[in-house]
């Protein structure tokens, strides 16, 4: 019988990992306090404005706005900076789709370029070359947690006067330079959706140091109201992205826990550098040295197909799963999504940008492709374990490059 547990062999892992979301009696108690308050929405209540203040404090933002999901901050966050039609803005191709519709969703074109081929975030040199005179804002991504290269990104966007979002979905607690991502920018924007690092099972914010951004984002996520005015008051175009009591109450206590477990994460995913690096064919994404703690939203690593008997990615999760490590799919390049091949995303255009060709569209984005179809990804619970955990990993994904031939 072979070793691999595909084939028929025993599990490298038996003991379970962490379980996710975590919770105990204190999301109870808040979630309990709602219920008997019956203040059960944003407006008049507390939990979700503490959750907007703490969230905020802890990132060394002043401005917190809690929205429904991470999708609706970036939404949020292109409304509150003004992005309207005609104008261009430039993010990775290698990122889930709300951080270009959220761009669509403005009327605007978003830019794709290509990403760093270790790091698996924007490139710097690509954002500079793909600027126009249409360029008003640059989308960095933090990849899996790992922070996209801050230094470079603020330099542009301040020398080139545009606005740097930072699409933190991956990366709370996550920090460059031993300063937490999402004020080097105008905005930082989060995601709490059920895989994310802290969760309500959807929610998102946007944090911020700009006063003025503040002020037309909070406004936008609250129907055009301005805080203190009639509430009958609209000034501007706003919708409702108001986040509830609910939700506000079990991220604050979730919050709680955000630095504990992203020290634990950080750490154990350092120990999987160490030992994944030892087999051959496995690379784990790069850590950059300005990267002080990595929030780890997922573990990557690359796998050369050559030191695994060619074997595709699906057959090595395939192995992998079976050896009781769990994964989660990588994310597809943008411009091979339906919207962008069919030309569906020009409907959002409109005048000479609805027609004109978008050359970026044909180029061919080799680090995206390889962070696309190439890269495995752990998800961040796993990274709440112990010792013995990453070790039982190293081993089953061992097993799986010295018997990879089994499987071709
Ligand atoms: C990079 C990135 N941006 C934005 C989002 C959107 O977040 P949500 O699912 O909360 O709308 C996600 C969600 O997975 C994401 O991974």
């Amino acid at each position: 019988m072979c070793a691999l547990a595909l084939l028929g062999g025993s599990k490298a892992k038996s003991k379970p990992f962490p379980v996710w979301p975590y919770y105990d009696e204190r999301e109870e108690k808040a979630l309990k306090e709602v219920l008997e308050s019956r203040i059960w929405w944003r407006t008049p209540g507390t939990k979700t404005l503490e959750f907007e203040r703490a969230f905020a404090a802890f990132h060394g933002a002043r401005h917190g706005i809690a929205v429904t999901n991470g999708t609706a901050a970036l939404e949020v966050a292109m409304a509150g900076l003004g992005i309207t039609a005609g104008d261009e803005v430039i993010l990775p191709n290698f990122t889930f789709v709300a951080t270009a519709s959220a761009v669509l969703f403005a009327n605007a074109l978003p830019v794709l370029v290509d990403v760093d081929p270790e790091t698996y975030c924007i490139n710097p040199d690509l954002v500079e070359a793909a600027i126009t005179p249409r360029t008003k804002a640059i989308i960095a991504v933090h990849m899996g947690g790992h922070p996209a290269d801050l230094d470079r990104l603020k330099e542009i966007a301040s020398s080139k006067g545009l606005a740097l979002v930072e699409d933190s979905s991956h990366a709370h607690a996550s920090e460059w330079r031993g300063q937490r991502i999402g004020t080097f920018g105008v905005a930082g924007t989060f995601s709490f959706q059920a895989s994310k690092l802290i969760t309500a099972g959807e929610g998102g914010m946007i944090i911020s140091n700009d006063d003025k951004f503040e002020v037309q984002a909070r406004s936008v996520h609250d129907c055009g109201r301005m805080p203190g005015q009639w509430f009958y008051s609209h000034y501007i175009y706003g919708s409702n992205y108001r986040l509830s009591e609910w939700q506000g109450a079990v991220l604050n206590v979730q919050l709680g826990r955000l630095d504990e477990q992203t020290k634990r994460r950080h750490e154990n995913a350092r120990v999987l550098d160490r030992l994944l690096s030892e087999i051959p064919g496995i690379t784990p994404q790069k850590l950059d040295e300005r990267c002080t703690r990595n929030g780890q939203y997922a573990y990557i690593f690359h796998v050369n197909k050559k030191k695994f008997a060619k074997i595709s990615t699906e057959r090595f999760i395939a192995a992998m799963n079976a050896e009781g490590i769990p994964n989660q799919a990588s994310y597809p390049p943008l411009h091979e999504l339906d919207i962008f091949k069919s030309g569906e995303y020009r409907k959002r255009l409109s005048g000479k940008q609805a027609k004109q060709k978008h050359g970026f569209l044909k180029k061919k984005f080799p680090a995206t492709q390889k962070a696309a179809w190439e890269t495995v990804w752990i998800p961040q619970p796993v990274l709440l374990g112990d010792e013995e955990d990453m070790r039982e990993i190293a081993a089953g994904l061992a097993k799986i490059q010295k018997n990879a031939k089994e499987l071709a």
